[in-house]
């Protein structure tokens, strides 16, 4: 399988540039200008898949609300758009399942606007043009409130003071949940708090129960959170359960940022589907972590490249629910394939060929679009890994590097939510699937 390296990327969409430039150019000069303008059009892209980030007070290094503020950063704008690297979304847009929930992937044409605008010299054009400032949801909000409301259930971990500098900073408390009704997740999202938010890399969490002996063990994966990550939305004919006398182990990771937050919380809020659901009608849903290392240890070689892969299949048919890959710094590429003994298809599901450790974000296939995966199919994870100086995230090229837990060794699995289903329910899926007059992509049959 080819995997597209950054400058192909880039490439690729400079030849798409050169083709579909033409269409943009004709609209301007329909209106009698030559030129495209920031008060026109690319202060309305900005404000669509920029501004949620760089505003004062969100996650952004710099604000992207006025043309002053945008043209000083128009060169870096234009190459960070059209390698796809901002809005940091990277998933590939050629291939596989491209229905997502939450996608910011920027359309070719926007890109294109700003690109051609850059290179004009990014003209203001008429302040009269400009439109209304976007009213964004106040900051520290649940993001998936304007979805599905305040969540039912918060839970917090227990207050930590981040200091203002330092080193890498690890918070991993347990926390009764309270939950002593069994009940079925809708969705899950992980907040950080408002001060700390640029110091809280990563906040992961588990649900912990006791075994017979009375140990607390694992449970499964709550959430896996990192910054931009919107958050975990189970379909709504799935239950992911919540279970009863369970703890919520944190593992929370600060990365001090100038700024010391005194008792600081994380946390995590959960949606419940309503009393009414009937979990009898539903399908038993987890997050589970899928290695790439087939119980393997692996070394990368100093300025070395390799590649890694893990098979996992299922005596029943799945749905693949979402996807997230996980990485350390040299890792820079991801697929997910399915393989069918029974029809001798391969079929690429999803790839991020620029993957960046600094954003770990959960593809959320839209329902109806989730790959459904057949009893006895092969899942085929593949990671690409740079520790070369190409890679412009490797610390040190010279060092050895091997799987580990610590930042600077490196990682190989994916998080995926997967829908356990009966030969029943995955043949209705199909057949319903099939009779929609729309297109899958091939890969989400
Ligand atoms: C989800 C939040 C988010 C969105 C959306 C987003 N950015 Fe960013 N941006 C960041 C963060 C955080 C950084 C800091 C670098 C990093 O972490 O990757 C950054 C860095 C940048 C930089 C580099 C700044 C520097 O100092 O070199 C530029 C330029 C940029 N973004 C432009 C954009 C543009 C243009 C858009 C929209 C098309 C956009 N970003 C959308 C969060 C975001």
């Amino acid at each position: 399988m080819r995997r597209p390296t950054p400058s192909s990327v880039a490439a690729f969409v400079l030849a798409g540039m050169a083709l579909m430039s033409f269409p943009v150019a004709v609209a301007a000069q329909d209106e009698g200008r030559s030129e495209i303008t920031y008060s026109l059009e690319v202060s309305r892209i900005v404000q669509e898949n920029c501004q949620i980030c760089h505003q004062p007070g969100q996650i952004g290094p710099m604000s992207l609300l006025t043309y002053q503020q945008v043209r000083r950063y128009a060169r870096r704008i234009k190459d960070l758009v059209v390698t796809r690297e901002m809005p940091p979304y990277h998933y590939d847009t050629d291939v596989g399942v491209q229905e997502l929930q939450g996608d910011w992937r920027m359309s070719e044409e926007d890109i294109q606007t700003i690109a051609m605008w850059v290179d004009a010299g990014a003209p203001e054009g008429d302040p009269a043009d400009l439109p209304a400032p976007v009213e964004f949801p106040p900051i520290g909000q649940w993001r998936l409130a304007s979805q599905f409301g305040q969540p039912d259930h918060i839970i917090p971990s227990t207050p930590w003071t981040v200091p203002a500098n330092g080193q890498d900073l690890w918070w991993e408390p347990q926390v009764p949940t309270g939950i002593v009704e069994e009940r079925c997740i809708k969705a899950i999202e992980t907040k950080p708090s408002v001060p700390a938010r640029g110091s809280t890399h990563h906040a992961n969490s588990q649900f912990m129960t006791q075994d017979e002996s009375g140990e607390w063990v694992s449970y499964g994966r709550l959430s896996e959170y990192a910054y931009g990550k919107l958050g975990e939305v189970v379909p709504s004919d799935a239950c992911r359960v919540a279970p009863t006398d369970s703890r919520v182990s944190w593992s929370i990771h600060y990365y001090p940022d100038g700024n010391e937050v005194a008792d600081d919380q994380v946390e995590v809020g959960i949606w419940y589907h309503d009393e009414g659901f009937d979990r009898e009608a539903s399908y038993p849903q987890d997050l589970r972590s899928y290695s790439l290392q087939g119980g393997a240890g692996f070394d990368i070689p100093p300025h070395g490249k390799l590649m890694t892969q893990g098979f996992h299949s299922f005596d029943h048919p799945v749905r693949l629910d979402s996807w997230q890959p996980h990485m350390h710094l040299r890792g820079v590429a991801m697929a997910i394939e399915v393989f069918d003994p029974a029809t001798g298809r391969r079929e690429v599901l999803s790839q991020a060929s620029n993957w960046n450790a600094g954003w770990n974000l959960s593809h959320i296939y839209e329902e109806g679009h989730q790959p459904l995966i057949p009893a006895g199919a092969t899942l085929i994870l593949t990671g690409w890994y740079d520790n070369s100086a190409d890679n412009p995230r490797n610390p040190d090229p010279d060092q050895w590097v091997a799987a580990g837990q610590r930042t600077t060794d490196e990682m190989s699995h994916a998080w995926i939510a997967i829908t356990h289903l009966d030969e029943e329910g995955y043949q209705s899926m199909v057949a319903e699937r099939d009779a929609k007059p729309i297109a899958m992509n091939g890969a989400a049959r």
